[in-house]
């Protein structure tokens, strides 16, 4: 195991009526930027209820609404704009991923001087931010409690993540029961997600790092098990909390630090969010078990089973059929037991002209420790999904 620092300075309020706790942002200054998407919050209730505390806190609002899924670069200059000329003194998301992460870089961008597009493409440039709040509507990617953010610049055909200390939150409401009007087909995205988060820290070459292992697969096995009743029992209250964690816990640094990873599969599927605007989460379910037939080998074959059998149960003595079980496992999870897009053509990549060119950029956020992929392996992971 390796040395490592691990600091998650977010406050989390977890549960039912959490939502109270905004009252804490009057410690922070005077006037927030209140970001959000397309209107969900509007029709749930949850946009209501956050202004009604905040205005009894006394803390003013500005709005930065219309937050895209694969949030865009246009869209953070616009709250960096809004940050600078009205005074903002923090910012608070309330949504999923896209939201969040977008307010990071709001955040951060109103205390840069320059185009925040800098920040997403050379994140040592980010020094401070404002303080972040974040109200999680939806479970998936983690970003209540991360200091990631990805951003898109779609006229470039470029998606980058970014990251810093100052982006963490300093303080996060999950209330699992704002999850429950979540759709059926986001449900199904976000328990990929949180499940590839776990795969990317959990398959290493690193030994001794057993206590990181079993936690992952602790919640590979959550996720796993609520992630169907959530699907069908929308408002499973303990579905959905169990989920929300395992989330917040998949990407935090708890089964990362100490491990050496290389992150693989998500560089492949951000370049397919950049060329073709996919949902994140549907990328990577049609992606996972290409790149892990492709990486499977003598020597991966006893991760695999490892996985194979802590977290699917499976027996057997021969790890390279345990292996290829669990593999197949996989498959079905994400395609029949979710009933996720199962290949690329079904979220409308029909062709593999874009094929190279994602794939050189892919490779180069794609070097590690686990099985390292060359431009080469990452297109016939592509021609393997398609
Ligand atoms: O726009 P609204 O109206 O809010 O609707 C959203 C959106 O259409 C809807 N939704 C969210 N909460 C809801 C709801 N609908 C009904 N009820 C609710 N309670 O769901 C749709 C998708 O939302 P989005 O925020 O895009 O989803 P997600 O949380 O999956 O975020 C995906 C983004 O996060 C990035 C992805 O690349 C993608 O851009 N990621 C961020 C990471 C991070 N910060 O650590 C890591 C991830 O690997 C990922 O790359
Ligand atoms: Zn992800």
């Amino acid at each position: 195991m390796y040395n490592f620092t691990f600091h998650v300075p977010t406050t989390i309020h977890f549960g039912k009526g959490q939502i109270s706790h905004l009252d804490e942002l009057a410690q922070y200054g005077k006037k927030a930027l209140l970001c959000y998407g397309s209107g969900s919050i509007k029709r749930n209730g949850i946009y209501d209820e956050a202004l009604r505390i905040l205005g009894q806190a006394g803390v003013e609002v500005e709005e930065l609404s219309g937050v895209e899924p694969n949030p865009r670069i246009e869209t953070v200059r616009r709250g960096v704009e809004t940050c600078k000329t009205t005074g903002v003194d923090m910012v608070l998301a309330i949504g999923g991923g896209s939201t969040i992460d977008c307010a990071k870089v709001v955040a951060a961008g109103a205390r840069y001087d320059g185009d925040p597009w800098d920040l997403v493409i050379h994140p040592e440039k980010i020094t401070a931010a404002l303080p972040i709040f974040s109200v999680l509507t939806l479970s998936a990617t983690g970003s209540e409690m991360d200091p990631f953010a990805v951003i898109s610049d779609m006229t470039k055909n470029e998606k980058w993540g970014t990251a810093a200390e100052c982006m963490k939150p300093t303080m996060s409401v999950l209330d699992p029961t704002y999850t429950f009007t979540v759709s059926r087909r986001q449900t199904a995205a976000g328990t990929a997600d949180m499940m590839s988060h776990t795969f990317e820290n959990y398959f290493t070459m690193e030994p001794g790092a057993y206590v990181q292992q079993r936690m992952a697969e602790g919640l590979l096995r959550t996720m796993i098990h609520y992630g169907p009743i959530a699907l069908e029992e929308p408002d499973n209250y303990e579905a959905r909390a169990n989920l929300m964690w395992a989330a917040s816990h998949a990407i935090n640094g708890l089964v990362n630090a100490g491990a050496a990873n290389a992150w693989c599969v998500h560089p492949m599927e951000h370049e397919l969010s950049a060329f073709y605007d996919i949902t994140h989460g549907e990328g990577l379910a049609i992606l996972t078990p290409a790149w892990m037939e492709h990486v499977l080998s003598v020597k991966t074959a006893p991760m695999f089973a490892t996985y194979g059998r802590n977290v699917w149960g499976l027996q057997g003595t021969d790890d390279m059929s345990v292996a290829r079980d669990a593999i197949a496992k996989t498959r079905e999870f994400f395609f029949v037991t979710m009933g996720m897009p199962a290949n690329l053509r079904a979220v409308g990549i029909d062709d593999e002209k874009n094929f190279r060119v994602m794939a050189e950029k892919a490779a180069a956020g794609s070097k590690g420790s686990f099985v390292p992929l060359t431009a080469d392996d990452i297109v016939e992971i592509y021609r393997a999904a398609l």
